[in-house]
């Protein structure tokens, strides 16, 4: 099979508004700092009606094909992952189909993948196992991943987020997926699922995804270990595998506290399995704590704290930097764990990255949960595959500081015109089209039959 299988372009996509989370805090008459400091966000992006997930990824995907200029027909495997479901039957790739047909390119595979959050990453896998089976024609794959996260009027809002991430799957990639060394957890729980086909949000049982979360990340991490001992056992090497293998670590991030708590997590799990007389200045602080299980963790909220104090600086220096969208612009479900790894190479220069090992966590509810890891290429030279996709990366920042910033009361407002037009036929989204990033794909019509028309903001 092709060598190295992995990333070798991204895009990302977020909207062009957003509501500051300190506002949101006083709108709501909560204590200041719930969000910002106990939930780690300080900004959520949002879209307005003229935006829903198939002009997300319309827009995404066209960006990813002008920034890298390939032709349309080389892209022969197309997979999306997305949770934000507008039709029961059709999917978001056909209405992608829109922008690959006029080159005549309709011999494409891959359909839509869903279950919560985990969709992008199941594509991502669907596309590599493309790449490494004997369909595979020699062109590359694209895997799509959005959501426009929402709420209702309640205390999960704060937690919402819009934006969608596009990839470019091919061989000998400057990120490549190790092979043989994907760690799955499912199960079947009630902790965030949207049964209601009358409403964009889901019924969640917050406290009880937080759990569901951590016990996904821990059985996750516990087999990973295992594969990659065993990888290690069979090369003749038997050292034991612990976090200071992943020299960064990505997670999915529903917000940022949960994230770092993520990684406190991975270094308790360390140091459970590490023995009794492990000298590690690393662990010292955990030494009052010796003799817990590992399940003390997701109800003892002194060892919590505990052990995000201790992690801080393996959190600055593995794990800060891939939060810096995820903060500004919130949770992206499917394409969070994305975003998060767009983000770590925005905040890095391709030296930084080079040669180091990037373990990915990826979790969604109900539950679907994998970790997984890709190797950055050693070659950071100016011009080289790494160096290019690390610089693509660069104009994050300033493209969320280009977003206008909109009171909670219009982000209210903008929520409540989207539950009116939910499933609504006959009309012409409401809204300014200069309000939206310049070549941004936008709803401009949904006809009596459910028929959707996109038109592009020049
Ligand atoms: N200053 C500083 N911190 C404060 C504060 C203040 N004034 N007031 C509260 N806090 C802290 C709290 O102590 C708490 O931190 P700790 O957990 O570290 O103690 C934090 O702020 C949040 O406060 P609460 O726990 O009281 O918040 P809440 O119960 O009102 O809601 C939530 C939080 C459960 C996450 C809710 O927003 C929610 O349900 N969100 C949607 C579900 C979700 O995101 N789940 C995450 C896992 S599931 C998943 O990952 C899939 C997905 O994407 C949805």
């Amino acid at each position: 099979w092709p060598k190295d299988v992995g990333i070798l372009a991204l895009e990302v996509y977020f909207p062009a508004q957003y509501v500051d989370q300190t506002d949101l805090e006083k709108y709501n008459n909560v204590g200041a700092g719930k969000y910002t400091v106990g939930l780690g966000q300080t900004e959520m992006g949002f879209c307005s009606v003229q935006e829903d997930i198939n002009s997300l990824c319309l827009t995404v995907v066209q960006r990813l094909m002008e920034r890298t200029k390939l032709p349309w027909d080389s892209v022969g495997r197309l997979e999306v992952g997305t949770e934000t479901i507008i039709d029961k039957s059709k999917a978001v790739k056909t209405v992608l189909m829109e922008l690959f047909q006029d080159s005549g390119n309709t011999d494409i595979e891959g359909i839509d993948t869903t279950n919560a959050c985990y969709g992008g990453t199941a594509s991502l896998f669907n596309a590599a196992n493309w790449m490494e089976s004997s369909y595979w024609d020699g062109r590359y794959a694209m895997v799509v991943c959005g959501d426009i996260a929402v709420y209702p009027n309640d205390n999960t809002r704060p937690t919402g987020g819009a934006g969608a991430v596009a990839m470019l799957i091919g061989p000998n990639a400057p990120l490549a997926l190790e092979q043989g060394l994907r760690a799955t957890h499912m199960e079947n729980a009630y902790d965030f699922y949207k049964p209601n086909l009358a409403s964009e949000y889901p019924v969640v049982d917050g406290k009880l995804s937080i759990q569901c979360y951590f016990r996904a990340l821990d059985r996750c991490y516990a087999s990973y270990r295992h594969k990659i001992q065993n990888q290690r056992k069979q090369a003749g090497a038997n050292q034991p595998f612990t976090l200071d293998d992943f020299q960064f670590m990505i997670f999915h991030t529903p917000f940022c506290t949960m994230t770092q708590k993520s990684l406190a997590h991975l270094m308790l799990n360390d140091f459970l399995s590490a023995s009794s007389n492990t000298q590690s200045s690393l662990y010292k602080e955990l030494e009052a704590f010796r003799g817990l299980k590992l399940e003390d963790i997701y109800t003892n909220k002194n060892l919590e704290k505990a052990l995000v104090k201790a992690s801080l600086d393996i959190f600055k220096k593995k794990t800060k930097a891939s939060l810096y969208l995820a903060t500004r612009n919130g949770n992206t479900y499917t394409s969070s764990l994305y975003g998060c790894l767009a983000s770590l190479l925005s905040q890095h220069s391709a030296q930084d990255l080079a040669g180091s090992r990037i373990g990915a966590f990826s979790y969604g509810s109900g539950l679907a949960a994998s970790l997984f890891s890709f190797r950055v290429s050693q070659d950071a030279s100016p011009g080289s595959p790494l160096e290019k996709l690390v610089s693509s990366t660069s104009d994050l920042p300033k493209r969320l500081d280009s977003r206008k910033r909109m009171s909670p009361e219009e982000f209210t407002e903008i929520m409540n015109e989207r539950e009116h037009f939910y499933r609504k036929v006959n009309f012409s989204p409401p809204g300014d089209i200069n309000s939206l990033f310049p070549g941004t794909w936008y709803l401009e019509q949904v006809d009596q039959l459910h028929r959707r028309k996109y038109a592009r903001r020049p």
